[in-house]
């Protein structure tokens, strides 16, 4: 794992981006995996500042996002489909029908789980997954307890997680209980990964994930099991490590 120690959020949003365009400059069909959360939405204007500024364009760019909460319908302001529409697919020259999320509204959520997966396959393998990580190491929505070989599948979000993530909602009883969320092995298939940690309160991970003990009780602890994982750290989250 090649760790890349920066100091702010900004640079490491912009350092992210640069990696994210040096794929597409590599090959403009690239497969790109992508994840919500306030992690990498300054990566996703520094994208938005690509296209732009720089000539960046995504016209045959396919994505894949992590995971969804169960119950939501992408029009709904919390899903995932409407953030990533919002900060990053309706700003870019991306065409909409080359972006996938799971689909938290399925009548089966098993078939839901097994057309996602299926669908990744084919289009992938993913060339480039952003992925942020949980205070419990969870990467995806996957929980401390998901086996390495977990591919999409639908879990319940741990109480943890819910209490995180309310800030994004008006009040705890409205983050969803269940979400779909692509497996470790679904996520570990990607040639290349990049993490994103910042902020204070990610210390306690990255201290946990650096010291290189790969186990379930800590999902991102299975990125060691992969040859091309780098992670950029700005300074706070960094502050742990000794
Ligand atoms: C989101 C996702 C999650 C987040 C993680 C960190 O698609 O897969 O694993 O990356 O919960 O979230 P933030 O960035 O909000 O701290």
């Amino acid at each position: 794992m090649k760790v890349v120690r920066v100091e702010t959020y900004e640079e490491m949003s912009s350092k992210a981006a640069q990696i994210v365009e040096q794929q597409i400059q590599k090959n403009n069909r690239s497969v790109l995996g992508l994840a919500t959360g306030s992690t990498p939405v300054g990566l996703y204007e520094n994208l938005i500042q690509g296209v732009k500024e720089r000539g960046m364009s995504y016209r045959d760019i396919h994505t894949v996002n992590l995971d969804e909460y169960l119950g939501l319908s992408g029009t709904d302001p919390q899903s995932y489909r409407y953030f990533m529409n919002e900060k990053l697919f309706q700003h870019i020259d991306i065409d909409l029908a080359n972006t996938h999320i799971p689909n938290g509204k399925a009548t089966s959520v098993e078939e839901e789980c097994q057309r996602y997966e299926a669908m990744v396959n084919e289009i992938g393998p993913v060339d480039l997954q952003i992925l942020g990580m949980g205070m419990n190491g969870h990467i995806g929505f996957n929980e401390p307890g998901t086996p390495e070989n977990s591919v999409t599948h639908s879990i319940e979000l741990e109480p943890s997680t819910r209490s995180s993530n309310a800030r994004f909602f008006d009040s705890l009883d409205e983050v969803p209980t269940h979400a779909i969320t692509m497996g470790i092995a679904s996520i570990l298939k990607s040639k290349q990964i990049l993490v994103l940690a910042s902020g204070e309160s990610k210390a306690q991970a990255v201290k946990v994930l650096l010291e290189g003990n790969v186990s379930e009780e800590f999902p991102a602890s299975f990125l060691w099991n992969h040859q091309d994982v780098t992670i950029i750290v700005d300074k706070d989250a960094y502050s742990l490590v000794t």
